[in-house]
C-alpha cells in the first residue's frame, strides 16, 4: 500500500466513524477494551508520575482515556488522527469523563507536528498497519520521544496455530465483513480490513523494522490466540 491511499484511509475511517465503537466492541467481543489496558500497562507509567504519552491514530481515544485512567492526571496525553469524524467522537468522550489532561489534534502519522525529544511515550493501536511507509511512521515517533522513551504498538494479527487460523479466516474474511458493513453501511472498509491485517507483516519482520527506525529492546507479545500482537521498543 503506498502513501497515496491515505486519502482513501481517511474517508473510509470518516465513513465509519460513528459506528466504530459499537463494531469494535462488538466484532471482539470487548476484547479491544483488555488489548488497551494491555498496551498501556507496557509503558509501565505510574500513577502520579509526570510526563507526557502521544497517541497516533487515536481514532475515538480510546488509548488516551485508557492512559488517563491507569495514570492519573500528572501525564498529559496528546490524541492525534487524521480523520475528523474520529475526532470529534473522541472529543465528545472526553468531555463526558472531563479528562482535561487530554488534547486532541488533527494530523498525520507520517509527519509529526512536533518537536524532537518532546514525548515519554508513544502508542499506536490498530493504526500502522494502515500506513504504508511503516519505518517512515516509526522513525517519526523515534524522533520525537525523549531518550529512554518506550513506543509500543498494538495490531491484529492472525493465528499460528493452524486449526484456529482456519477457524478465524473464516469468521475474518467472511462473517466480519457481512455485520461490518451491514452495521457502518461501508461494505468496502470491512473487506480492507482482513486485507490490510493478512498484508501486514510478521511479527519478526515488523519487530525488524522497529529496530531498524531506531528502537532497540523490541519485544513483542501475543494476546487472545495470536489474534493481537502488542510490541514494544525502546529509543
Ligand atoms: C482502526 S482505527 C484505530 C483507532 C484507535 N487507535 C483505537 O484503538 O480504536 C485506525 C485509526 O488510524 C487513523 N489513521 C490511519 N492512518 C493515519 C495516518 N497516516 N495519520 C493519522 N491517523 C491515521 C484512522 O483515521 C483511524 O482513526
Amino acid at each position: 500500500m503506498s502513501n497515496s491511499e491515505l486519502p482513501f484511509i481517511r474517508d473510509m475511517f470518516d465513513t465509519i466513524a460513528h459506528r466504530y465503537d459499537f463494531l469494535n466492541r462488538t466484532l471482539s467481543m470487548k476484547r479491544d477494551v483488555y488489548w488497551r489496558r494491555e498496551m498501556v500497562k507496557a509503558l509501565n507509567l505510574k500513577k502520579g508520575q509526570h510526563g507526557d504519552v502521544l497517541d497516533v491514530a487515536c481514532g475515538t481515544g480510546d488509548v488516551a482515556l485508557e492512559a488517563f485512567d491507569q495514570c492519573g492526571k500528572a501525564i498529559g496525553i496528546t490524541g492525534m488522527d487524521f480523520s475528523q469524524n474520529m475526532l470529534i467522537l473522541a472529543k465528545e468522550k472526553i468531555k463526558q469523563k472531563k479528562a482535561r489532561t487530554i488534547s486532541l489534534l488533527a494530523g498525520n502519522a507520517l509527519c509529526l507536528p512536533f518537536g524532537k525529544e518532546q514525548f515519554d511515550a508513544v502508542t499506536i493501536a490498530f493504526g500502522i498497519r494502515n500506513i504504508g511507509d511503516k519505518k517512515g511512521a516509526l522513525e517519526e515517533f523515534w524522533r520525537c520521544m525523549k531518550p529512554g522513551g518506550t513506543l509500543a504498538v498494538l495490531e491484529l494479527s492472525t493465528p499460528e496455530n493452524r486449526f484456529f487460523h482456519a477457524l478465524y479466516m473464516a469468521y475474518f474474511t467472511k462473517i466480519l465483513p457481512f455485520v461490518g458493513g451491514f452495521f457502518s453501511d461501508n461494505q468496502s472498509a470491512y473487506q480492507y480490513l482482513p486485507e490490510s491485517v493478512i498484508r501486514f507483516p510478521d511479527s519478526e519482520t515488523f519487530a525488524g523494522i522497529m529496530q531498524s527506525a531506531g528502537f532497540r529492546e523490541v519485544h513483542w507479545k501475543k494476546m487472545t490466540l495470536g489474534i493481537v500482537t502488542l510490541y514494544t521498543g525502546e529509543k
